[in-house]
């Protein structure tokens, strides 16, 4: 007789009846900003972001690949299938969500000025007429392209926001405006740059951060939102931010 449907079958191997092993999402970060994402002496990506969404990753039970990618093609990557995830410390906007969807937001954020310790800047609106650094395309960008107009000469745009940076220490702009938390860390960790920060919050609305993900890919989006807050809930989001931020 024919051996039962069930009888076992010596070639199939031992780990047959496991799961198929977890696909890797490929999760792009401009990893030049410093304390969020950056990369360390031995080029590994690493900062807040990263130790986040790897913590999020082992709540919501996904896995994940970090790969460096230049922030000007970052959301073209993500709408081409090059990228599953962005995290970035991308600030959510309303026309980034008409390309994009967002996670639940996980970090607040804002601009802030950066000028040489004996700059007489005091308020955003000083900047009006003077020579502005950002890195191109960020709400940096957005805020400076909106006080000085499109057609502005005076609006210096780099690949990064570190390269801006240097160029207020080269003297090149006469003021740098970024997000706050990548500001202050240059600032700390460049003392000879002889950097001061403006901050001018009446000015700049607030920003949120979020984690982005291909426009209607509804099951990760729902699996980063529950191991978001997971994360939030269990104290390891306050580990990781004592971390990066020391308080
Ligand atoms: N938060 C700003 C924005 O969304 C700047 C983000 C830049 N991020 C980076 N990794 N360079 O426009």
């Amino acid at each position: 007789p024919a051996p039962a449907a069930s009888a076992p079958v010596a070639s199939a191997p031992a780990s047959a009846a496991e799961p198929a092993p977890a696909k890797v999402y490929a999760v792009g970060t401009d990893a030049a900003y410093a304390p969020f994402e950056f990369q360390n002496e031995k080029g590994e990506i690493v900062g807040f972001s990263v130790d986040l969404l790897n913590a999020v990753a082992e709540k919501g039970g996904f896995k994940v690949k970090f790969v460096n990618t230049p922030w000007e093609g970052i959301f073209n990557a993500l709408g081409q299938g090059d990228r599953d995830v962005l995290i970035s410390s991308i600030t959510i906007t309303d026309e980034r969500k008409q390309t994009m969807d967002f996670s639940d937001p996980y970090f607040d954020a804002n601009q802030l000025i950066a000028v040489k310790e004996n700059s007489k800047v005091a308020k955003f609106d000083d900047l009006k007429k003077l020579k502005v650094g950002v890195q191109t395309g960020t709400t940096g960008d957005e805020v400076v392209t909106k006080l000085q107009g499109k057609t502005a000469t005076t609006i210096k745009r780099f690949e990064s926001t570190p390269l801006a940076l240097k160029e207020l220490e080269a003297g090149g702009v006469d003021a740098v405006v970024a997000d706050n938390g990548v500001v202050i860390h240059y600032v700390a960790n460049n003392a000879g740059a002889k950097f001061k920060t403006v901050s001018d919050t009446k000015s700049f609305a607030p920003e949120q951060y979020g984690i982005a993900v291909k426009k209607g890919n509804a099951e990760l989006l729902a699996q980063i939102n529950k191991g978001l807050a997971a994360v939030k809930a269990d104290g390891t989001y306050n580990a990781i931010y004592k971390k990066t931020f020391g308080t």
